[in-house]
């Protein structure tokens, strides 16, 4: 570990580096230590080119790029002189000679690179007379981004991500000299599985995503750490919120999971947590075969009695639950104990498997498949086929993936059942032919763990209230064990205490729960994740 000192610290850092990868490794760059940096990004391939990094290294005549010059043992460097200071103005002055500073009518705007280091280094008045390079405006590159060529600063983070993270190659640079543009072929638009990223890496507004750009100014959003629930790779995100309302996800950082990146499909999963298609009213199917809304906890109780009265006249064993993948760890864990302490003749949880790749994407279409299977849920296989043959007359299930095909493919199946209680976040075909029908809880919604495919437990919390009451599963399963009379339902739903419950009593989890797994998760033992 060299010592290098910076501004007259001493720190050690790791060797081999260069030094913005060092002090980014040992957490101080852009926090404590400020080197501003267009061109440099942590998860990409050094290029060197804006030059806004330059820093002093003593004994070197000339100012250094930070993001190309590798520490050695006793390097000094300062990055506040007046040297430095004059240098970073320079570059300022060029990159905005041809930028059209249409900082009101960009997207960007509040998020962007240059307007920051243009109020701290920018000179307050241009020196330059010539008109101002005119290029393509507001051009799609494919069905993703819109790009704004005069905003480019040709920093070519997006060309490198292009070739490097998803390896396909669409964006290049056109052209030579001042003459060079970012572009894509006619014939070859942006399109690929992660597309959205270069809108997050492009440090001004050449780059947004037809998504989001227009929809709200970001200095009115407030991020909240989430987690993805696309599949169960459960990449970190930052959830943009404004008045209760989910806006974007763009990545959070975690080198043990995501890195910097997101897929396509999960950053546009936000729209699940407050959209139309949401299960909203608890119901009840009466004597006349109508779904009624009787309240949310008036199902739940009703919920149980029709419970008990189906183990009454056809035993225990009749009984099948079923988990859903969705759940936090916490909610199937109340659903285990629910489920043995019921006896119910079986119980297993229904995932979605679907597209993969070597970079993030999971065949696993849920966030918690892993936990699930921790907690002993095994495939959906035995559960469906006690629907199938009749030997199963009520069922608790928890979401609608037992309807995929690869499982039921439709809701035929259910028809034989006696009794059969939803539990879902979305409407499906399942709530026509459901008997109790309780809305829950998206993960944004509540607090929890999930468990990812390499044994990551990663906490989420509420980033928004629902409007319309729901509760989390593991609040409804307890009020049901509750009315059921079980054991170990008494002190109702208290997420944290269930999870240090669970990884009390569940080998798989030992020593990791809710209050332990921080922001950035942890590995269940043994697991290297
Ligand atoms: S479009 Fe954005 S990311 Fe790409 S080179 Fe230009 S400024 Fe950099
Ligand atoms: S790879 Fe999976 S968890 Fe990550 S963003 Fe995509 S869908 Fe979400
Ligand atoms: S960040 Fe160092 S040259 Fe661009």
């Amino acid at each position: 570990m060299p010592r290098i000192t910076v501004n007259g610290e001493i720190i050690e850092v790791p060797d081999g580096r260069t030094i913005l990868q060092a002090l980014d490794d040992v957490g101080l760059l852009m926090n404590g230590v400020d080197i501003p940096h267009y061109c440099w990004h942590p998860k990409l391939s050094i290029d060197g080119s804006c030059r806004l990094c330059l820093v002093e290294v003593e004994g070197i005549p000339k100012l250094q790029i930070a993001c190309n010059t590798s520490v050695q043992e006793g390097m000094a460097i300062r990055t506040d002189t007046e040297r430095v200071r004059k240098a970073r103005e320079g570059v300022m002055e060029l990159l905005l000679v041809n930028h059209p500073l249409d900082c009101p009518i960009c997207d960007q705007a509040g998020e962007c690179k240059l307007q920051d280091y243009a109020y701290e280094y920018g000179v307050e008045a241009s020196r330059t007379r010539e008109p101002r390079r005119a290029l393509k405006k507001n051009v799609d590159l494919g069905s993703t981004i819109k790009f704004d060529q005069e905003r480019c600063i040709l920093c070519r983070r997006c060309v490198r991500f292009c070739s490097e993270i998803p390896g396909t190659g669409e964006l290049r640079v056109f052209n030579r000299g001042d003459a060079s543009v970012i572009d894509v072929h006619p014939d070859f638009p942006l399109e690929n599985d992660y597309s959205m990223n270069v809108a997050d890496i492009c440090p001004v507004g050449a780059l947004t995503t037809q998504d989001f750009r227009f929809k709200i100014r970001v200095w009115f959003l407030e991020d909240a750490p989430g987690i993805c629930t696309g599949c169960s790779n459960g990449c970190n995100v930052h959830i943009g919120v404004a008045n209760n309302k989910v806006y974007r996800y763009v990545p959070r950082r975690n080198d043990d999971v995501n890195d910097t990146w997101i897929c396509d499909s999960g950053r546009m999963s936000y729209k699940q947590i407050g959209g139309g298609a949401r299960l909203k009213e608890a119901g009840v199917r009466g004597e006349a075969g109508r779904l009624e809304n009787t309240g949310y906890e008036a199902a739940v109780r009703e919920a149980a009695k029709r419970l008990r009265s189906m183990i009454e006249e056809h035993g225990a064993d009749s009984v099948v639950v079923l988990a859903s993948a969705h759940a936090t760890n916490e909610d199937l864990f109340t659903l285990r104990r629910l489920s043995d302490g019921l006896g119910a003749g079986a119980d297993g949880v229904a995932v979605v498997q679907g597209k993969s790749d070597a970079l993030l994407i999971q065949a696993d279409k849920a966030a918690n498949a892993a936990g699930a299977r921790a907690l002993g849920f095994g495939p959906a296989g035995p559960v469906l086929d006690r629907i199938r043959d009749g030997r199963a007359k009520a069922a608790i299930v928890l979401g609608h993936d037992l309807l995929d095909e690869s499982h039921l493919g439709g809701t035929e199946a259910l028809e034989g059942l006696d009794l059969l209680i939803v539990l879902d976040v979305q409407q499906s075909a399942l709530h026509k032919v459901a008997d109790v029908v309780i809305p829950v809880r998206h993960a944004a919604e509540k607090y929890g763990t999930l468990t990812n495919h390499a044994g990551r437990v990663q906490r989420v919390e509420p980033a928004v209230e629902p409007a319309w009451e729901a509760w989390s599963d593991g609040e409804v399963l307890t009020l049901m064990g509750q009315a059921l009379g079980l054991e170990g339902f008494e002190d109702g739903y208290d997420p944290a205490k269930i999870s240090e419950w669970m990884s009390e009593r569940v080998s798989a989890f030992a020593g990791v729960h809710l209050r332990v797994v921080g922001d950035q998760g942890r590995p269940l033992p043994g697991e290297r994740a």
